[in-house]
C-alpha cells in the first residue's frame, strides 16, 4: 500500500470516529514542505458539510491523531489545516518498503490489462516529422510505465504503408526506371529478390512525386491509381511495395534503436488490409455502413456534437481505402487477433478527430467499446519562431540531424565543463551520445503530453536546472560516491536523523504516488518531476551529510545504504523515461 493512503486511511478512521465521513480524511503531500510534509483539509469541508467551526473539527481529528505512532507533529494551521509530520520510525519503514520492492515502491495496479500502444507511426518514404519523434519518445515511456504498473503492453510501429504516398512512389520509380519487371502487367512474378531502390532512392522521389502531384492533376489521378492497383494486389506493385517496406525498416529499426525505441510488433495499415473487405460487407448488412455518392461511409455525428464530426471513409468510389479504414480494421485485427483489452494511440493531437471518427466507428461496428480506446494525443515541438520545429534551414526533419546535432552540443558541452576528460575517447564518445539522446528526451517528456513546447538547444543540453544532462550527473555522481565507499551499506539500518536524510526519505517515498499519477492521467511528465525532485533531494543530502567518509560507522553504513536506494529509484524511474545512464562521466 502507498504511505499516502495509508496515512489517509489513518486520517479518515479518525474523522469517523467523530463522526464524519472518512473520506474527509485525504492526505495530500504538502504545498508548503517547510511547515510539515503532508497536509489534509478535510476539516473545512467537513464544516461546511455539517455547518461547524472547521477548527473545533480539527482540533477534534488532531487530538485522535497525536494518539497515532505514526505522527511525530499533528499541527492545526489557519482555518483548518491538518499539517502531519512522520516519527522517523514510520519514514524508516516507507523507505524500506521501497527498498524491499522489486520496482523500487512504483505502484501497481491490481487488475491489469492487455494494452496495444499504438506509437510512432512513420510513413514509409515520407520523411519523419516532430510529430513521430515525439510519438516515439512518449509512447515508449508510456509503454514501458505500463509495463511498471502490471498490464501486458505490446508497443506497434503502425506504419503508413498502405495510402497515396505509395501510389506517388510506384509511379515515381516507374518513371525513372520504366523497364523493371514490376510494371510488366503481362508479367506476375517472380520478382527480384534484391530491392531496386534504396531508402535514399526513395527519399529523393517521395518530395518529387508528391510536388509533381500537387502541380498536374493527371499524375496526381495516375498515382491515386495506382494505389487502388497496389491495393487490389496488382502482383508487380506488391513486390515493388514490399521492397519499399524492407529497405525502410532496415532504416528506422536503426535511427529508433539509437533513440532507445524499439517495437514488438512492426505491422503496418497494409496488415488490416484483408479485414477490410470482410468487415466492409458485413457492416453493410446490418446497415452501419451506408452508400454515399459512390464511396462507402459510417456516420459517426452525434445530436450532442459540439463540432461537426464527419462520417468516416471507409472505401473511397474508386474502391481504395485510407487511413480511417485501415485503422477500423486494425482495431478488428488487435481485438481478435491479439486479445486487445484497450488500445492507446500516442499520436499528434491534430489527429484528435481522425481518432474520434475511427472510435465512433468502431463502436457502431461493434468491435471495441470507446471507452477501451484511447488517444494520448501530444503538441508541437516548435522552433523559436512558433512554427513545428525543423532542421536544415527550415527543410525537413531528419532524425538522423537532430541527433547529430544534440550529441554534437552535448560533446561541447561535456569538454566545456572538464567531464570525462581522462576517459577513452570511445566512451566519451558514448557518454556525449546518452546525454544528448537524454536531453532531448527529457525535454520532450517533462512537458506536459498536451503542451507545446520550443526546441532550445541550449537549455536541453545544460547541466543545470531540471535537464536530462543534470539527472545523468546526479546518477553518476550518486554511483561514484558508491564505488568510492569501501563498503555498500547493505543490509544496514536506516538512521534519519538530519532533515535533509528525511527529504530523501520523503522523496523516495513520493515515488509510488508519482507512478500512480503519471499512468493513470497518461501523463509521463510527472516521472520527470519525481525524477527531479529526488535528484535535488539527494544533492542537499550530498551537501549536508558527510557519506563515505562519515566517522560515525552506524551512520556512514546508513547513509550509503540511502545512496545506494536512491540511486537505484533513480535509475528505475529513467529507465521508465527511456533514459540510459553512463557509468561515469
Ligand atoms: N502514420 C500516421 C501519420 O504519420 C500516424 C499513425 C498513427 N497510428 C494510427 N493507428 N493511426 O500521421
Amino acid at each position: 500500500m502507498l504511505l499516502i493512503d495509508r496515512l489517509s486511511d489513518v486520517v479518515g478512521a479518525a474523522f469517523e470516529a467523530e463522526g464524519f465521513d472518512p473520506k474527509l480524511g485525504r492526505v495530500v503531500r504538502s504545498d508548503r514542505p517547510d511547515l510539515a510534509p503532508f497536509q489534509c483539509n478535510g476539516a473545512l469541508a467537513g464544516a461546511k458539510a455539517a455547518k461547524t467551526n472547521p477548527r473545533a473539527i480539527g482540533e477534534a481529528v488532531a487530538a485522535r491523531l497525536r494518539e497515532e505512532p505514526l505522527f511525530e507533529k499533528v499541527e492545526l494551521a489557519g482555518p483548518g489545516f491538518l499539517n502531519l509530520s512522520l516519527t522517523e520510525a514510520a519514514l524508516v519503514d516507507a523507505v524500506e518498503a521501497v527498498a524491499a520492492d522489486e520496482h523500487l515502491g512504483a505502484w501497481r495496479r491490481a487488475d491489469p490489462e492487455k494494452v496495444i500502444m499504438d506509437y510512432g507511426g512513420p510513413n514509409i518514404a515520407k520523411p519523419l516529422h516532430v510529430g513521430h519523434l515525439r510519438s516515439a519518445i512518449i509512447g515508449e515511456a508510456m509503454k514501458r510505465l505500463f509495463r511498471v504498473v502490471g498490464d501486458e503492453v505490446l508497443g506497434d510501429i503502425h506504419l503508413g504503408d498502405w495510402g497515396l504516398q505509395m501510389g506517388q512512389l510506384i509511379t515515381q520509380i516507374e518513371r525513372e526506371q520504366p523497364n523493371l519487371p514490376y510494371f510488366d502487367d503481362a508479367l506476375t512474378g517472380p520478382y527480384p529478390e534484391e530491392s531496386p531502390v534504396s531508402v535514399e532512392d526513395l527519399a529523393r522521389a517521395y518530395p518529387l512525386a508528391s510536388a509533381a502531384c500537387k502541380e498536374d492533376e493527371a499524375r496526381l489521378a495516375e498515382a491515386q491509381a495506382a494505389t487502388a492497383a497496389l491495393q487490389a494486389g496488382r502482383p508487380g506493385y506488391r513486390a515493388l511495395w514490399q521492397h519499399f517496406v524492407d529497405v525502410s525498416k532496415v532504416a528506422l529499426e536503426k535511427d529508433y534503436a539509437e533513440l532507445g525505441v524499439s517495437f514488438d510488433l512492426w505491422k503496418g495499415e497494409a496488415d488490416a488490409d484483408p479485414f477490410i473487405a470482410p468487415l466492409v460487407e458485413r457492416l453493410q448488412q446490418n446497415g452501419v455502413i451506408e452508400e454515399d455518392d459512390g464511396a462507402l461511409i459510417i456516420r459517426v455525428a452525434r445530436d450532442d456534437d459540439k463540432k461537426e464530426i464527419p462520417p468516416l471513409l471507409m472505401v473511397k468510389s474508386n474502391g481504395s481505402v485510407g487511413y480511417g479504414s485501415t485503422d477500423v480494421a486494425t482495431i478488428e485485427e488487435r481485438v481478435r487477433d491479439l486479445r486487445a483489452e484497450r488500445i492507446v494511440y500516442v499520436v499528434d493531437q491534430r489527429q484528435a478527430q481522425h481518432f474520434e471518427q475511427v472510435f465512433r466507428a468502431a463502436a457502431r461496428a461493434g468491435l471495441m467499446t470507446e471507452d477501451r480506446l484511447e488517444h494520448a494525443g501530444f503538441g508541437t515541438m516548435n522552433g523559436k519562431d512558433g512554427k513545428p520545429f525543423k532542421t536544415r534551414e527550415g527543410g525537413v526533419l531528419r532524425l538522423r540531424d537532430l541527433i547529430d546535432m544534440v550529441v554534437g552540443e552535448a560533446s561541447t558541452r561535456i569538454t566545456q565543463g572538464g567531464m570525462a576528460a581522462d576517459l577513452p575517447p570511445k566512451e566519451q564518445e558514448q557518454i556525449a551520445q546518452r546525454v544528448g539522446i537524454a536531453a532531448l528526451k527529457f525535454a520532450d517528456l517533462s512537458n506536459p503530453r498536451t503542451t507545446d513546447y520550443i526546441f532550445d538547444l541550449e537549455k536541453f543540453v545544460s547541466f543545470e536546472g531540471k535537464t536530462g544532462p543534470y539527472l545523468l550527473y546526479a546518477a553518476v555522481r550518486i554511483r561514484s560516491v558508491l564505488s568510492r565507499a569501501a563498503e555498500t551499506g547493505e543490509g544496514a539500518s536506516l538512521i534519519l536523523g538530519e532533515p535533509s536524510e528525511r527529504g530523501l526519505a520523503l522523496a523516495l517515498s513520493a515515488y509510488g504516488e508519482a507512478v500512480r499519477a503519471a499512468y493513470q492521467k497518461r501523463l509521463p511528465h510527472i516521472l520527470c518531476d519525481h525524477a527531479f525532485h529526488l535528484a535535488q533531494s539527494f544533492s542537499r543530502f550530498y551537501t549536508d551529510c558527510r557519506i563515505g567518509d562519515e566517522a560515525d560507522t552506524a551512520k556512514r553504513s546508513s547513509r550509503l545504504r540511502l545512496a545506494s536506494i536512491t540511486y537505484q529509484q533513480l535509475i528505475s524511474v529513467l529507465t521508465i523515461l527511456g533514459i540510459s545512464v553512463p557509468e561515469r562521466m
